[in-house]
């Protein structure tokens, strides 16, 4: 273990120095990204959401301290999806270390805090470090962890292509059988390689019944992409959940796909374009998104439409026969 360093459980006495080095991080950040919201450049902001982490069912936290102070802490949850299979989650908020020591103390913290869980069964760990920070991203990868997803901003002011064989419109609730192809393209376009990412084929079926209730949520703003009398392209907007990472009045990308014969064209362009100049009419200023790194065209046509992530969601599957496979027989 890192010298001098004490790993104890993180408790509802240690929320306010958390807080603090939460806060610090964010500060920090906040000078590279002014994009990102100053509430929680303030401990008093980051207090509820710890707070609120910890009261999570099943929540686990460590702090690692030295000399009395809190040197770092780490807190996450356990969640049983279909999907996600027997995991623990720690959010963006879930980490923070005090810059002066370094990262590497958060190896000793996952140490104990990923005890905690694999002692229970949790053999999927999932933990948010901000892209910001490559040495704490190296730590993790020195670790185990991959990175997964991407979370990304950018701002509101996107040239639309020029000279395009396509119009684009909002969608109206009357639109769905006119976007219906489109519907599984993300999830058909996520199963190849090199994403690999499975969605069960009895949830093809429901994709109908969400669009419908989507198109009609007066939140959600749906574009579509026509040439032809075709829909060649969708993109939607949601607003966004409220996050240390999310800048005041984002909106946030939730979903865009492209027919197959028409990527490449400028499509997902000019739908975000012209959503991005009604938000901005709006006063909107940032868009957020995500995507799985792994997948080429999501990761190359994010990146290449100028979007920066922010954080990263890191993975790591442990081997389950560690739980009979630790050690010799007897
Ligand atoms: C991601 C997706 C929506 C992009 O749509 P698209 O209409 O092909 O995108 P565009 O033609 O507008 O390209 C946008 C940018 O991406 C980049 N790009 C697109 N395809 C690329 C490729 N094959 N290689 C490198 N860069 C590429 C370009 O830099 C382009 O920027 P530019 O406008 O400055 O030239 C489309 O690939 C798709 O539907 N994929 C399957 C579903 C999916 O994964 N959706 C995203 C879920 S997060």
């Amino acid at each position: 273990m890192t010298q001098d360093l004490e790993i104890s459980p993180f408790t509802g006495d240690h929320l306010d120095a958390a807080a603090r080095l939460l806060a610090q991080r964010q500060a920090g950040l906040r000078v590279l990204r002014p994009e990102l919201p100053a509430a929680f450049t303030e401990a008093a902001g980051c207090r509820p959401l710890l707070a609120a982490l910890l009261n999570r069912e099943g929540s686990h936290g460590v702090v690692a301290t030295r000399a009395g102070g809190m040197a770092a802490y780490l807190i996450g949850f356990p969640r049983q999806e279909l999907i996600w299979g027997r995991a623990c989650w720690s959010p963006i908020e879930g980490q923070a270390y005090d810059a002066s020591l370094g990262p590497d103390i958060m190896r000793d913290i996952y140490a104990s805090w990923s005890r905690h869980f694999v002692d229970r069964g949790f053999f999927r760990h999932y933990v948010h470090a901000p892209a910001d920070d490559p040495r704490l991203l190296d730590t993790w990868f020195t670790t185990g962890f991959g990175k997964m997803q991407a979370h990304a901003m950018r701002d509101l002011d996107l040239e639309p292509p020029a000279d395009t064989s396509f119009s684009v419109r909002r969608v109206t609730p009357d639109d769905l059988d006119f976007i219906e192809p489109l519907l599984p393209l993300i999830s058909t376009g996520l199963a190849k390689s090199a994403a690999y990412v499975i969605t069960l084929p009895e949830r093809y079926a429901d994709f109908r019944r969400d669009y419908a209730e989507e198109l009609a949520n007066p939140l959600s703003h749906y574009w579509v992409a026509v040439e032809d009398g075709r829909a060649i392209g969708l993109a939607g907007f949601d607003p966004p959940d409220l996050s240390v990472m999310v800048p005041d009045g984002a909106f946030y990308l939730s979903d865009a796909k492209t027919d197959r014969e028409a990527r490449g064209r400028g499509v997902a362009r000019a739908l975000l374009a012209a959503a991005f100049a009604e938000a901005r009419a709006a006063g909107a200023h940032d868009c957020i998104t995500d995507w799985r790194t792994a997948s080429l065209p999501a990761h190359r046509a994010w990146t290449g439409l100028g979007f920066k992530p922010t954080d990263f969601r890191l993975h790591r599957h442990i081997d389950e026969r560690i739980a009979w496979a630790g050690g010799p027989p007897g």
